[in-house]
């Protein structure tokens, strides 16, 4: 038995075309989750959602408790984790706008609490990130956007770094040099921490800006959120197909 949760994130601290059935506060080893687990129907399929920076969108990335939040959703029962991550745009496929289903990563963070092995209990083990994100979620995805007939970049590399600061250009030059794509805020630890907890994650992300430095003015919040509500529909539809059609495309962690 698979079940999907939806990990929002900017501009998805609400989900409205979920038809929530429960709220529920999950106690875990790790703290609080950023906020009660809801439960709900998207379209026909029963499905879990947590908004990432909290219901108040108070969180900022480098203060979301993602051990908890990870813990939670698979202590519920999830098994396929999709992850909606507004990002900027490093490289010309990527402009303002485009869905994208990265297929690596880069962390850049630091500084936050990143393995579920934190010398606390028995052992440790080294899970492979070769390929960090789930290959099979991340097919479903770009199937389900064909279905829906939204266009997709189906690869692309995230760097995750640190925020709430948006990226000075150099740091966005170095990014892109590294072979980075796409940027954000919250890609790590959450890829690495679904690993080692044997959840099959993947990204839906979608441009909101040019990163730092790629285009002519200075990033604004006006820009960001603009580009988010465009977005918004899309990215629901999106979600509705996944739902509907996971149950039989997916296994847990090919
Ligand atoms: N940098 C980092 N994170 C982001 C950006 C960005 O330009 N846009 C949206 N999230």
């Amino acid at each position: 038995m698979s079940l999907l949760a939806i990990i929002g994130g900017s501009g998805f601290a609400t989900m409205p075309a979920l038809q929530v059935s429960e709220a529920r506060t999950v106690d875990t080893p790790y703290g609080a989750t950023s906020a009660p687990l809801l439960r709900g129907q998207l379209g026909k399929r029963e499905v879990l959602f947590l908004p990432r920076h909290g219901a108040a969108h108070h969180l900022p990335p480098h203060c979301v408790n993602y051990r908890a939040n990870l813990w939670a959703l698979r202590a519920q029962g999830a098994t396929q984790i999709v992850a909606l991550a507004a990002v900027g745009g490093i490289t010309p496929r990527f402009s303002p706008t485009t869905l994208a289903i990265p297929d690596q990563i880069i962390d850049y963070t630091y500084g936050r609490d990143h393995t579920l092995y934190d010398g606390t209990s028995a052992g440790v083990d080294h899970v492979d990130m070769t390929a960090p994100y789930c290959e099979a979620l991340r097919e479903a995805l770009i199937s389900a956007c064909a279905r829906v007939g939204q266009a997709v970049v189906a690869d692309g590399t995230y760097g995750a770094t640190q925020g709430p600061r948006l990226e000075t250009a150099a740091e966005i030059r170095r990014c892109e040099r590294d072979g980075c794509d796409l940027v954000g805020m919250t890609g790590m630890p959450e890829a690495g921490l679904a690993r080692e907890l044997g959840l099959c994650y993947a990204s839906l992300a979608f441009v909101v800006n040019w990163a730092a430095g790629k285009s002519d003015g200075i990033i604004t919040m006006q820009e960001i959120e603009d580009n988010l509500a465009g977005c918004a529909e899309r990215i629901v539809t999106v979600l509705t197909s996944l739902a509907a059609q996971i149950a039989s495309t997916t296994t847990i962690n090919d």
